[in-house]
């Protein structure tokens, strides 16, 4: 298989979707391996250090689309990249479809097999490709919003950990998960209050032994996230509800509620957002402020930390871009039913429900649309 690595073109977007480890496991493997050139240098990662595992360096991405089938990303694909897809073309990389109608209609229209990472479970049900970049995103969450409280920024002007003699900041985070409990952990360390919020009481469980006591869990409802609202320094966003659009746990009526100067950090933004009063940002452009409220949306936090980020989303997406290749998608999606949840779109269908919902369009059964 002849597998591409664009580089990556979303505004402060440093990630690359492929390693030269990864390159040498597929090279090894028998496969041809395309990188666009400076593809890996936001990631401190040089054309040589691919060479070197035996990739064949491209000048553009034109040229990788072109020699590949299978195309390695890590952002939703760009207008001028769903331009570059066609039939012949499997793109694997985070898609966030539920919140992008015009994206789907223009994977729909490429007639390309379009399988997303952050649908994609393993065996628990779990998602292994989001799973990474959730426990960077929700450090850098906490480390965002302690920023964005200094009065210079904006903010109420108060440390997240207080000081002897001077209370801490209170933190609360909407969604106990992979987000979630790393936002809590690194609240924590700062020595914040910390209030974790969840719809789940088996995950409340799992959080209330990690947190060993040092931070309440809270069952989440409309009440109970009023009023943990109005003494909240720091809200920290991050429900999920697998493949579907971010549900909504703060409406703009309920930041009248809250301290002036307080702040949002919106991490489920990428499938909508969940606060109303969200919509996404850049890391070069990261907040806005709503009645008096700070809102820090950025939809690509991790792409900040690419020398973290990059490994950690390769480790991850190594082995099914390995069965992608060597397979084919229509019996690597046979043999692993975790990677068959990833088909989002395919031979111009939606394949992924949630998303057909969401988007308003049919939803027909991968197997079909695959072919
Ligand atoms: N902005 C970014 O750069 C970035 C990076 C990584 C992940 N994310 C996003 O962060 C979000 C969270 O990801 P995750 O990996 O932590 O997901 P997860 O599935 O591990 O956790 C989500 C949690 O939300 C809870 N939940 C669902 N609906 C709820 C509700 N109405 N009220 C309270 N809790 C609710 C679930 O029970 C679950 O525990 C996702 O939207 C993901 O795409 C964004």
């Amino acid at each position: 298989m002849k597998v591409g690595v664009p580089a990556e073109v979303k505004a402060d977007e440093y990630r690359v979707a492929l390693t030269p480890a990864g390159v040498r496991e597929l090279v090894d493997a028998g496969h041809e391996v395309f990188v666009q050139s400076g593809a890996g240098a936001g990631s401190a990662i040089s054309d040589e250090d691919y060479g070197a595992q035996g990739a064949t360096i491209v000048p553009d991405a034109d040229a990788v689309f072109g020699e590949a089938l299978l195309i390695v990303k890590v952002k939703e694909p760009q207008p001028e990249e769903v331009a570059r897809l066609a039939p012949r073309h499997t793109l694997f990389t985070y898609l966030h479809l539920a919140a992008d109608g015009s994206l789907t209609r223009g994977l729909m229209e490429s007639g390309a097999t379009c399988i997303a990472y952050e649908t994609v479970e393993d065996a628990r049900g779990r998602l292994p490709l989001l799973a990474p970049m959730s426990e960077v995103a929700g450090k850098i969450a906490t480390q965002a919003g302690a920023f964005m409280l200094e009065k210079p920024l904006g903010g109420r002007g108060i440390l997240l950990g207080g000081v002897p003699g001077v209370a801490a900041a209170n933190v609360m985070v909407i969604g106990g998960g992979v987000v979630g409990m790393n936002a809590a952990f690194i609240a924590l360390g700062m020595e914040a209050t910390v209030y974790v919020f969840d719809r789940s009481i088996d995950r409340l469980r799992e959080l209330d032994i990690a947190f060993g006591g040092r931070a309440d869990t809270c069952f989440a409802t409309t009440l109970s996230i009023e009023q943990r609202l109005r003494d909240a320094d720091l809200v920290i966003g991050a429900v999920l509800v697998h493949g579907a659009r971010a549900p909504r746990v703060v409406t703009r009526a309920q930041l009248g509620m809250m301290k002036p100067h307080a702040v949002l950090v919106d991490v489920s933004i990428d499938q909508g957002g969940c606060f109303e009063t969200s919509r996404p940002t850049t890391h070069s452009d990261p907040t806005y402020e709503v009645d008096g409220i700070t809102h820090y949306c950025v939809t690509n936090m991790p792409g900040a930390v690419p020398i973290t980020s990059t490994y950690a989303l390769t480790n991850a997406t190594m082995p099914y871009v390995l069965q992608l290749a060597s397979r084919g998608v229509a019996a690597a999606i046979a043999a692993n039913p975790g990677l068959r949840l990833g088909v989002n779109v395919s031979g111009g269908h939606v394949t992924y429900a949630p998303v057909a919902d969401a988007v308003g369009v049919p939803c027909i059964a991968v197997d079909a649309a695959v072919g």
